[in-house]
């Protein structure tokens, strides 16, 4: 262990770090009023009690008001910042973890319409497709302004006690500058490479006369744009020498791609089913070209990869950002020889994809993240009193409530109607790109199965067999099936998403798919039926398509659908179905019309969410303490706590997941997280 190349020191200047690994910027959009408060603070805590050697807080903590926060980011250029960074940095340095911080001006990847309404603004007035808005072409006064913000707000940083910055230059202001692809421009910051970094330059000038020689400072940035109208690879190393020559700059953190639309993003921040550490190489050889300190991130969510780009020489600092997400403690976990028990980053993205929804970064399966306050990633804190507890049902929510209630010590039977663990997970996995979320289920079997989890397959549980075990706590977990009876007239001639997904109905030439939901089940039915090779059409009553799938996740689907000829039409509603001889004729109209017409296909499938598996629950609630009843006061100030409203009752008896309603993996496993830690 103590010559585990990933636990080595490293050091930059005066600054070393205790291992190799870090979290690079990431805004989990926890900020409040454009503060790092409480919920900011506690989430970098929790990463530096897990041993994380360096922690680069924020992303893209902007530098001018012209910046409005795109991702509720952090107000860099505020002065009241100062006393909460200072919190966080002390706290993470009492861990012993190194605490820095990204600043950047975002350019033209944000929008004007929030915060303070100010023109929006970028090298030369082209438009980001991802955010939409149109930049004006930053002028002469702009330029000395931000140049001078930059300087500012490194002061700021450097007085917060923070161990150094990160300056970001891939996709927004500083790198549009150098970028063929953004910069149009005709004075002398446009042209030669020169010219496109001279005001990186400045702003580097303006940074080190604020902060000094000694504090640490360094720049993300592209060193290539991988994109036939953007910077070269030759453009971007002469770009990292360039800013190495100048010695104000102590590391690179290196990315290769744009990150102006969906698509071109996942290649820069690798989504489900890409390949893992695509840019390792690419990081490696900048670092062999430059023999710099070399800080990288992206998909290197596995130990095993990690410690192979530090032994090869690859690189100085391993990014493992996402997986830090999924578990905090993971180098506390390899210094006690328990890599076993990470909890695996599965890839899903949920936490990216729902920052560009203007929400907070979430993970998919570890629902304490983001809630360090209330949220126990470890559950540590036995039960006083041990109880028997069966759980019924073996997906995310039943194995989530059997994980956490065996941790605080009680006796746990599972019952599972299938011969096998997961529920619709099995389903999502039917899907080659997105087989890692198996690892949801694979972590929680595994940790079940060291505290004796008993879990007993092929058992439909009844009340008997359930009331047999003399349980003092039931769960009914028992997920849902698909919900396809939503026409007015023919739902028995459609089949479920689900049955297309299991291979339970054959595919037929031309299929309509009623996507009534909006999320994954329609898309992953809809790929399965247009690789088939079948005409396909996808119609959904909405006015975006499919809206419960994140701009990231939704990249592969669509991809597929144009190279398919999937035809997608949306704000239309099926009625009706009717057969005619072996044909089935639909009546169409809209929420925004009264305009109705027919048409004819071989097979109609139906997507609208799920209908609760819920006859165990309505049977087993009335000889219940609690009659089922959940005290929601106290469950959402995160203490839950159990209710009596039958004292002649037996058990206590609660539902999770989707045996209450259609909901995702996420709300499923946290339903489960904040009954159980209490019981
Ligand atoms: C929620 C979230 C927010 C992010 N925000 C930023 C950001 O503001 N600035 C930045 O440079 N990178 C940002 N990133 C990208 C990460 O720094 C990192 O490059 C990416 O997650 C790939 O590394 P990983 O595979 O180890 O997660 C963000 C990532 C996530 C998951
Ligand atoms: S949501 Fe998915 S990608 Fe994000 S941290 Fe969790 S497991 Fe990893």
């Amino acid at each position: 262990m103590k010559n585990d190349p990933l636990l080595q020191p490293y050091k930059i200047k005066h600054l070393e770090f205790k291992n190799r690994l870090m979290v690079s910027a990431h805004e989990p959009s926890y900020a409040e009023e454009g503060m790092p408060k409480d919920r900011y603070r506690l989430y970098q805590v929790e990463r530096a009690k897990g041993g994380i050697g360096l922690t680069m807080t924020a992303g893209s903590a902007v530098v001018s008001p012209d910046s409005p926060p795109a991702y509720n980011n952090l107000h860099a250029y505020k002065d009241e910042i100062v006393p909460w960074l200072k919190k966080i940095t002390n706290e993470c340095h009492d861990y012993g973890t190194k605490v820095m911080i990204q600043i950047t001006h975002l350019g033209r990847r944000t929008s004007w319409n929030h915060s303070d309404w100010l023109p929006i603004l970028s090298s030369s007035p082209i438009r980001e497709p991802a955010h939409r808005s149109f930049p004006k072409e930053a002028e002469d006064w702009d330029i000395d302004r931000i140049i001078k913000d930059y300087g500012d707000a490194a002061q700021k940083m450097k007085e917060a006690g923070m161990d150094g910055i990160e300056i970001e230059a891939y996709g927004h202001l500083l790198d549009s500058f150098w970028s063929p692809a953004t910069n149009k421009r005709q004075d002398e910051f446009g042209g030669s490479i020169e010219n496109r970094i001279s005001f990186s330059l400045k702003v580097i000038d303006s940074i080190r006369k604020s902060v000094g020689s000694d504090f640490i400072v360094g720049i993300r940035m592209v060193a290539d744009e991988d994109w036939k109208i953007g910077l070269t690879k030759e453009e971007g190393i002469k770009i990292a020498k360039r800013i190495i020559a100048t010695n104000k700059i102590d590391f690179l953190n290196i990315i290769k791609g744009h990150i102006d639309t969906d698509p071109a993003l996942t290649k820069v921040i690798p989504i489900q089913g890409m390949p893992s550490a695509p840019h390792l190489d690419f990081a490696g050889e900048i670092k062999q070209k430059t023999k710099f300190p070399i800080f990288h991130a992206a998909k290197i969510n596995d130990v095993a990869t990690a410690r192979h780009a530090v032994a090869s020489g690859k690189l100085d600092m391993v990014g493992m950002t996402r997986a830090h997400i999924a578990d905090p403690y993971i180098v506390k976990k390899i210094i006690e020889n328990k890599e076993d028990t990470i909890r695996p980053c599965v890839g899903a993205t949920y936490c990216l994809d729902r920052i560009y929804e203007g929400k907070e970064t979430l993970c998919i399966h570890n629902a304490a993240t983001g809630r360090e306050q209330y949220m126990p990633h470890e559950i540590t804190s036995k039960a006083k009193k041990i109880k028997k507890i069966v759980v019924v049902g073996a997906g995310p929510a039943g194995l989530e409530a059997a994980r956490v209630c065996a941790e605080r010590g009680h006796n746990i039977v599972v019952f599972e109607a299938s011969n096998s663990a997961g529920g619709q997970i099995n389903l999502i996995c039917k899907s080659n790109r997105r087989k890692d979320m198996i690892g949801i289920i694979d972590w929680r079997l595994e940790i079940c199965k060291k505290l004796n989890v008993k879990i007993i397959y092929n058992c439909l549980a009844s009340s008997e067999n359930i009331l047999s075990e003399k349980p003092d706590v039931i769960i009914i977990a028992t997920g849902g099936v698909p919900n396809t009876a939503i026409l007015e007239q023919g739902s028995d001639l459609v089949s479920s998403t689900w049955d297309i997904i299991s291979g339970n109905v054959g595919i037929q030439d031309d299929v309509i798919l009623y996507d009534d939901n909006g999320s994954y089940p329609g898309l992953q039915a809809a790929e399965i039926i247009a690789n088939k090779g079948s005409k396909l059409e996808i119609i959904s009553p909405e006015r975006f398509f499919s809206p419960e799938v994140g701009g990231m996740n939704y990249v592969p689907y669509a991809k597929n659908f144009i190279e398919k000829n999937v035809k997608i039409t949306i704000s239309k509603r099926i009625k009706g179905i009717k057969k005619r001889d072996n044909r089935l004729v639909l009546t169409i109209n809209s929420d925004y019309s009264d305009k109705i017409e027919t048409k004819e296909i071989s097979q109609v499938i139906v997507e609208h969410g799920t209908i609760p598996v819920d006859d165990l629950y309505f049977n087993l609630k009335k000889n219940s303490f609690n009659q089922g009843a959940v005290d929601y006061k106290s469950l959402i100030n995160q203490k839950f706590k159990e209710i009596i409203k039958n004292s002649k009752g037996s058990y206590y008896l609660y539902r999770v997941g989707d045996a209450i309603s259609s909901r995702n993996i996420h709300s499923a496993i946290y339903d489960s997280l904040r009954i159980c830690k209490d019981i």
